[in-house]
């Protein structure tokens, strides 16, 4: 096969980094910001590795204006992030912090100033605590009312600047750890949070979606989802076939479905009935409904599950790479940059004439500085990925490492590092690392990949 050079991907194909709020910015109780889940969830015991938190994290709050040259210096032409709710609304509705506002308008500024795209992302998992304690977060409905009018805020105060724009990081990834199994804020278990929870920020997604559109004209406008293609552990074994497609619709159809008006993906997964006798009103079938003008795909790995009879609704679980005796990432996470492709084509497969943006891809390592020659070997064989999948036919536009720069990685602490950029964690110096060159020079067109 040819090398594959940018060039090969078009001229309108968007490449950038992302990042989010509480996995850099630290200043957690700075300038009028409000708690977030997150800042209490990393106070109990027991939560997150070593007990580390976010308050310092990179301290991205103060060192935004070097990190975008950095960014600049490195010839990366879009950078996503998030807005923190608290910050901007501290007690999650009502009063706005004129000083939060004034951060995300220094960072915006910066990256036009310095000719990078700001993509924004509105929910990257950082809930104003006052909201959690008020009413329950995401299990209760009422958060429909205060997350639009978030909404609304942002696209009045920064949509003349903004064009790109994201109403959702990873639904299931925050509704499933963070509410059925209480490893991620606020740490919640159990169906009767979880399922409330999927239904309320599916409403969300979609009325987000709605709401910016409507607002912002201009605006390009989608949302984000983790994608993991599943396998069955036995090939031809009819159980874990079974299982494999319930955790597919579990992983990745329960958002993006009733999105695009095909309602949740209860062919596979029946008792999903449930959520809408209990939990929907009147006119929610309509209501999940909305026409984003891309879907972000962001993908890790795949799965491979096994039937279990024992374990209950979903009667199957995912067999580790360490029992298949296959590579792993620090994450323990297989290394299987194919997935990228699978998850390409099988979210293509909705509506082919709706764009694909890569939101997210990348590889964890812990315990390194900057020789990382593992991941130059990972990112570039999923950015291969993204050309077989574009040469499959699959409208694709774009591509985001995750992420710029080691961070707060939830639960996990400090420990895995996905960064292409080093960060020394008592000086909080930044270093970048060998594939943040790689990166560099295979945007300027010097290396391609074979
Ligand atoms: C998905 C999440 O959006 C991000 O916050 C996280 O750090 C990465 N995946 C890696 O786990």
């Amino acid at each position: 096969m040819e090398p594959i050079g940018r060039k090969d991907f078009g001229e309108d194909f968007h490449w950038g980094v992302s990042v989010s709020a509480y996995q850099i910015e630290g200043g957690w109780n700075s300038d009028g910001k409000g708690p977030s889940i997150w800042d209490a969830f990393v106070r109990k015991p027991g939560k997150v590795y070593h007990r580390e938190t976010g308050d310092i994290a990179c301290d991205f709050y103060h060192r935004y204006l070097e990190d975008i040259r950095l960014l600049k210096d490195l010839h990366i032409p879009c950078f996503r992030f998030s807005f923190s709710w608290p910050r901007l609304i501290p007690r999650g509705r009502g009063e706005t912090n004129p000083k939060g506002v004034d951060f995300y308008h220094q960072v915006i500024d910066a990256c036009l100033a310095m000719g990078i795209e700001p993509w924004v992302t509105l929910y990257h998992w950082d809930l104003p605590l006052a909201l959690e304690e008020a009413y329950g977060g995401w299990t209760n409905r009422q958060i429909l009312d205060d997350f639009l009018r978030y909404v609304e805020f942002c696209a009045q105060e920064y949509g003349k600047k903004v064009k790109y724009w994201m109403v959702m990081n990873e639904p299931l990834a925050f509704t499933a750890l963070g509410y059925l199994l209480g490893i991620h804020a606020p740490g919640k278990r159990g169906f009767k949070n979880f399922m409330p929870a999927v239904h309320h920020v599916a409403l969300a997604q979609a009325e987000g979606i709605r709401l910016l559109k409507q607002a912002l004209p201009k605006g390009v406008v989608g949302t984000t989802f983790s994608t993991s293609p599943t396998f069955p552990y036995r090939e031809r074994n009819l159980n874990d076939l079974a299982a494999a497609r319930r955790y597919d619709a579990v992983l990745n159809r329960l958002f993006v479905e009733p999105l695009l008006g095909r309602g949740y993906p209860v062919d596979a997964l029946p008792s999903l009935k449930e959520v809408f006798q209990r939990y929907a009103q009147k006119g929610d079938e309509e209501r999940l409904i909305a026409r984003p003008d891309f879907l972000g795909i962001q993908n890790y790995t795949r799965e491979v599950i096994k039937h279990h009879g024992l374990v209950p609704w979903i009667k199957g679980r995912p067999i580790p790479p360490k029992r298949r005796k296959v590579p792993h990432q620090a994450m323990g996470w297989e290394v299987y940059p194919e997935s990228l492709f699978l998850a390409l084509r099988q979210f293509a497969q909705y509506d082919p004439t709706l764009p694909l943006i890569v939101t997210e891809n990348g590889y964890a390592a812990e315990g390194e500085t900057t020789h990382d020659p593992e991941r130059i070997a990972y990112l570039s064989q999923a950015i291969k990925q993204v050309h077989k999948a574009q040469q499959a036919g699959v409208l694709v536009k774009g591509y985001f490492v995750w992420t710029f720069m080691d961070n707060f990685e939830w639960a996990e602490g400090y420990r895995p590092q996905f960064g292409i950029v080093y960060v020394e964690r008592r000086t909080l110096e930044r270093k970048p690392k060998e594939s943040a060159y790689w990166y560099r020079d295979f945007l300027a067109g010097k290396v391609t990949i074979e």
